[in-house]
């Protein structure tokens, strides 16, 4: 029997051309879209993400880094638990993996961070020895790494979140228990001897919507400006929902640190989309929300003076990759790009606020 030239089989050949045929130009999933252009082509300000040095070696992964972003940061190489392993020993292997890559691509890199409470090797979380060695290994640690890294690091988040949630006041971390009130000062005054070219950077989260906290970080760098302490800017982190805070609170904050006329990075971006957990997949209205909000920091970040936009970095790639996900315990889709790496319409929304 001739199978070629069976009616069924030809129907099933018919089938198969017509599923082989390019798919539409515009998705069919309407949370999904094609862009026209890129976000570096389309700030004027550098757009960073924040990645982990083992995507880099996912080519696609690559290429859409160096297609969409003109900075990056490691999202967790450069912190001091992987960098100062045991006493005495330092390993920027992994930084080095992101900062050549970036290097090599053209984009800039903003060091994060040297100095979190949250990001301790254990031996030194757990340190016995006098306050004054506590002090001394902190400084060798932040000079060292400022150095290894210097002209290739153009900014650092030198302290992170050090004040209080409650108190808003600094933080009893272990640095401020083993080296003073001071400890912080001490911390830029340190990594500014180290790269004095370098912009040094507070970072901290909550200062867009908590107003006191907010004032307090104020407070120390108007103190810090008049005592002549070297600090350039700050970072709002930005980790917000579709639907909170207010924009009449976003602005309100970011005009306030605008005001201390140092550099604004709005510096770990990401948007939940399903903060009280009632999806379980992305709706098309949930995506326009989320779109609409994306829209929003965009055009937020516009309301800065030029001279100080520092630029804006995404606390990750793809929505699977989120630190949101294991953190909160639920699904949800917090960034530009879906899992198969799809210009999700959050992107869209980016680029008009640009
Ligand atoms: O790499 C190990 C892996 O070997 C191990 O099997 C696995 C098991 O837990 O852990 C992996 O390390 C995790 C690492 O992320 C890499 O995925 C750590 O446990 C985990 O604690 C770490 O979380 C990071 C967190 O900071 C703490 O450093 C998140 O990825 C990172 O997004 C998050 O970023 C922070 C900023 O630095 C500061 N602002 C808040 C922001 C969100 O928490």
């Amino acid at each position: 029997m001739n199978h070629l030239g069976s009616p069924f089989l030809r129907l099933i050949g018919l089938v198969f051309l017509f599923s082989c045929k390019p798919g539409p130009l515009v998705p069919t999933d309407e949370r999904l879209y094609v862009p026209t252009t890129t976000l570096k082509a389309q700030a004027d300000y550098r757009v960073g993400v924040a990645i982990q040095s083992g995507k880099l070696s996912d080519t696609a992964f690559a290429d859409l880094i160096t297609k969409e972003f003109s900075s990056l940061t490691a999202e967790n190489q450069m912190k001091q638990g992987i960098m100062m392993p045991a006493s005495g020993v330092f390993d920027f292997s992994e930084g080095d993996v992101i900062v050549d890559f970036a290097q090599a691509n053209g984009l800039r890199v903003h060091g994060h961070a040297l100095i979190w409470h949250s990001s301790l090797p254990i031996w030194f979380d757990t340190y016995s020895g006098t306050n004054a060695q506590f002090e001394q290994i902190t400084k060798t640690y932040i000079q060292t790494t400022v150095t290894h890294f210097k002209g290739r690091v153009a900014s650092w988040d030198v302290v992170n979140e050090a004040f209080d949630d409650d108190s808003r006041q600094l933080r009893n971390s272990i640095f401020r228990q083993k080296m003073g009130d001071d400890y912080v000062e001490k911390c830029f005054q340190w990594a500014h001897e180290a790269d004095p070219d370098a912009l040094l950077f507070y970072n901290d989260y909550g200062l867009e919507y908590d107003d006191k906290k907010r004032s307090a970080v104020v407070d120390m760098i108007n103190d810090f400006k008049a005592r002549n302490i070297p600090i350039h800017g700050f970072g709002f982190q930005m980790h917000i929902n579709h639907n909170w805070p207010g924009k009449g609170t976003l602005s309100n904050a970011v005009n306030t640190l605008a005001a201390t006329g140092l550099q604004i990075h709005f510096s770990e971006i990401d948007v939940r989309a399903n903060p009280n957990n009632d999806l379980a997949e992305l709706t098309l209205n949930r995506a326009k929300s989320q779109e609409d909000r994306y829209r929003e920091i965009a055009a937020l970040f516009k309301t800065i003076p030029v001279s100080q936009q520092f630029g804006m970095t995404f606390w990750g790639l793809t929505d699977n990759e989120s630190w949101l996900i294991p953190f909160w315990g639920n699904i949800d889709w917090p960034l530009l790009f879906d899992a198969n790496k799809g210009y999700k319409i959050a992107h869209r929304g980016m680029i008009e606020g640009m």
